[in-house]
């Protein structure tokens, strides 16, 4: 097992596959547990726009017939969870969707990534946050130098030796969603293994037979044009819609978005918080402008949370045709219970789409000055593989192939961490996301658009690629930085280089200290405020910090963001980065919850 679950006492797992809806009805009328439903996955790869007939209908009816408290999870492909979630009514909370890993990727006809992942959609009857157990990831160890994959650096003594909280992407269970999902079930039945529930419940929905039905054909016009000159390589500082409306229909090769997420970001000029209604109605207006403007078989796509994906796909599929899903583990750690770490980039080809640049070599892949050594375009790291310098060098010089093959499973690419790489934008990408897009579904030469431009990751990449460019950005500040940015590439400057920058937008809720002097390390405060939790038997309070540190608690109240960080280390065990003997290290902690665990015939029972 590659999980363990704090003060767990795992559900006893029952499986049933009713034959009839009636069956299937009497299984959920009331119940409070959790229930799994198993949708069937695709068998042909042909069948990938393809959802099944009457799922979401079928899932809705379900959920209105459970009990209050009960916990719905749907394990299925990307087109039947889309439906899931279209049908869902507001009495069933969404809580998360996850990306599990599939054993083999599918569909390698080199006009789509090919898939590997599908999804685990999480639903609650109840309204509150979701209720699971504090659920850790064992930490997995690089294939060369046996440390563990991220470096922890100078912050093992804050980290739990049982690994990392779990995350929205589960890359750790390799299933297929046609085969034995047992790993995926008693990793469901340990993190929710608390109050009031007892069982899990998997029901199966294969005896339903249910059909898969073609996916809509959008209409759209399928006229190619030139671009007029005056628009190739430019940052317009305009609002998209007007300026969009000015672009010839089909004259465009690649279209990436990442819109505003109507999150309440504080950007320059634009308010981030309409009704939610009138968000997506704009949206939808954009969508359909950008995938105009496409050429015949070319690639819109558009980054955003999961939950807004699904509903950005139910209008582009009106209009063009499905193409990716690709999960992007932007590699946050979670801090505290399971944490969205990903974004979808949603890609829809109009009409069918042309074979992708990137696959088929008509793009080359690449690195980047400003990306990591082990960063490449179209060959990315392989799994475990770690960042670590000596590592990296070890590896060019043992002509280790650390490369895995390109699939929809991102998990290389982090977003920017340090302000240095940052300009002042509150939700800039990181430029290798753009360079590995851009690289996919386009060739040098042709022209990329990006309507919501930003701080011009978009355009700088496409530039710096050789491809044409159009940027558009309702803010005159964005669209300033964009240009000085374009004439530093013109320079031969990289303009994702390290500087130091003094920002005013921040990208993240975490308040940020002033850089200062420390005059103890904080390494050694928090360890210190270890030693006083061990001594008292719980972590200490502020007050009973004061009674017995010997450093002055001002250092504690200016060299920490929160009582949380001072705290970090009296709360975790602290880790070993390296694996002892290059066997698979087990925690104590990890056997302690072992024996507590039931025997695996009781966990897994079939009715
Ligand atoms: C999520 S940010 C894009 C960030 C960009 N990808 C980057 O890396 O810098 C969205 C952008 O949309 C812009 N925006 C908001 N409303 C707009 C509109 N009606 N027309 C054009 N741009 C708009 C905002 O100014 C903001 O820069």
């Amino acid at each position: 097992m590659t999980h363990f679950s704090e003060q767990s006492q795992p559900l006893s797992i029952h499986e049933i596959a009713p034959a009839t809806h009636e069956e299937l009805f009497q299984a959920v009328d009331g119940l409070n547990e959790v229930i799994a439903v198993r949708l069937p996955a695709i068998t042909s790869t042909n069948d990938y726009k393809c959802s099944l007939q009457g799922c979401g209908e079928l899932i809705a009816e379900i959920a209105r017939r459970l009990g209050s408290q009960a916990t719905l999870v749907v394990l299925g492909e990307i087109v039947d969870l889309v439906r899931v979630l279209e049908n869902l009514e507001p009495s069933t909370r969404y809580q998360h969707w996850v990306a599990i890993r599939r054993t083999v990727a599918v569909g390698n006809d080199n006009r789509r990534i090919p898939n590997e992942h599908f999804g685990l959609l999480i639903l609650t009857r109840y309204s509150q946050s979701l209720r699971h157990t504090k659920t850790r990831i064992a930490y997995t160890y690089c294939p060369t130098c046996d440390k563990t994959t991220k470096d922890y650096g100078g912050k093992k003594h804050t980290y739990h030796e049982g690994g990392t909280l779990l995350s929205d992407v589960w890359r750790d269970i390799r299933v297929d969603l046609a085969d034995d999902l047992e790993p995926v079930f008693t990793r469901l039945a340990d993190l929710f293994g608390l109050e009031p529930y007892k069982q899990l419940l998997v029901i199966d929905l294969a005896r339903l037979y249910l059909l898969r039905i073609p996916a809509p054909l959008g209409f759209v016009e399928f006229d190619e044009n030139s671009l007029p000159q005056e628009l190739i390589n430019t940052v317009i500082n305009a609002d998209c819609l007007e300026t969009l409306r000015q672009i010839p229909t089909g004259s465009v090769d690649f279209a990436f978005t990442d819109p505003p997420y109507n999150l309440g970001k504080s950007y320059s000029g634009y308010s981030d918080d309409l009704k939610i209604k009138d968000y997506f109605d704009w949206c939808d207006k954009w969508i359909t402008e950008l995938g105009r403007v496409l050429k015949p078989g070319r690639t819109l796509a558009l980054l955003n949370i999961p939950l807004w994906a699904v509903r950005h796909f139910l209008h582009m599929e009106s209009i063009l045709s499905f193409q990716n899903w690709i999960v992007w583990d932007a590699l946050a750690y979670p801090v505290r219970l399971i944490m969205p770490a990903h974004y979808t980039i949603l890609c829809f080809s109009k009409g069918e789409s042309r074979l992708l640049p990137g696959l088929v070599g008509e793009s080359e892949a690449s690195r980047h000055q400003s990306a990591p050594r082990t960063f490449n375009t179209l060959r990315p790291l392989a799994d475990n593989y770690c960042l670590r310098a000596d590592c990296v060098g070890s590896r060019i010089a043992l002509r280790v192939d650390d490369r895995a093959p390109l699939t929809d499973l991102w998990g290389d690419i982090h977003r920017l961490k340090h302000n240095s790489r940052r300009v002042d934008h509150p939700t800039q990408l990181p430029p290798h996301l753009m360079y590995r897009l851009i690289s996919i579904f386009s060739k040098p030469g042709e022209v990329v658009i990006d309507c919501f431009n930003g701080s011009g990751t978009t355009t700088l990449t496409a530039h710096q690629l050789h491809r044409r460019y159009i940027g558009i950005d309702s803010s005159e500040k964005y669209c300033e930085m964009a240009l000085e940015r374009h004439l530093e590439v013109r320079n031969g400057i990289d303009p994702f280089r390290k500087v130091e920058r003094v920002l005013s937008s921040k990208n993240s809720p975490v308040p940020r200290l002033k850089k200062q002097v420390y005059k103890v390390p904080k390494k050694t405060l928090q360890l210190e405020v270890k030693r006083i939790a061990a001594l008292l038997g719980h972590v200490p309070s502020r007050d009973e910090l004061i009674g017995h540190t010997t450093y002055p608690i001002e250092y504690y109240d200016q060299y920490f963001v929160s009582w949380g960080e001072v705290t970090a280390a009296a709360r975790t065990t602290g880790m070993s980065e390296r694996r002892s003997n290059g066997e698979t290290e087990t925690p104590a902690t990890v056997t302690q919850l072992r024996l507590l665990e039931k025997p695996e015939t009781d966990q897994y029972s079939t009715k």
